[in-house]
């Protein structure tokens, strides 16, 4: 993400939601935040209550040039650094092998598997490094 859409990003954080976007291209390709582990997820994941969980979407043209990982990068040590967490997770459905992918590049380490509303779902965490 560019210095540029700081204030784009800035505009959404009320929202606690940052836009993605080509750096040569101006149109919105897809959102991450960092977002209190919801109600309805935490019913299937109560290893995950009280987290901050962290979730992505890119609009399918572009999945598969690595948008995801450099914004989740981004957004990683946004977490970890600006806003001092110690722990972050997330949740994927089984099915979806390319949101697995992205979280192990991010270093997020698998935890529980449970039923979810359609699909059996994996729990992630992870922890800011000590020293970090
Ligand atoms: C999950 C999701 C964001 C992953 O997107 P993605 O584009 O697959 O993720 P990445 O940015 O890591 O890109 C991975 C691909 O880019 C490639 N890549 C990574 N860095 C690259 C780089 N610097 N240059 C070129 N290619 C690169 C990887 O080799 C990989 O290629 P492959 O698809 O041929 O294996 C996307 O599939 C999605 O929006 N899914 C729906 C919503 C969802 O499930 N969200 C997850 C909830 S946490």
């Amino acid at each position: 993400m560019r210095r540029e859409t700081d204030r784009l990003v800035r505009s959404w954080l009320n929202q606690n939601a940052w836009v993605i976007r080509r750096r040569d291209d101006v149109r919105l390709i897809g959102m991450a935040a960092l977002t209190p582990v919801s109600a309805a997820t935490a019913q299937y994941q109560p290893g995950l209550v009280d987290g901050i969980e962290f979730v992505i979407a890119l609009g399918e043209p572009d999945w598969g040039w690595g948008a995801a990982i450099e914004a989740g990068q981004a957004v990683m040590t946004y977490g970890f650094d600006g806003m001092n967490l110690s722990r972050i997770v997330a949740v994927a459905d089984l099915p979806n092998t390319r949101s697995h992918l992205l979280l192990k590049r991010l270093d997020f380490e698998p935890r529980q598997e449970s039923d979810g509303p359609k699909y059996r779902m994996r729990g992630y965490e992870a922890l800011r490094r000590s020293g970090t």
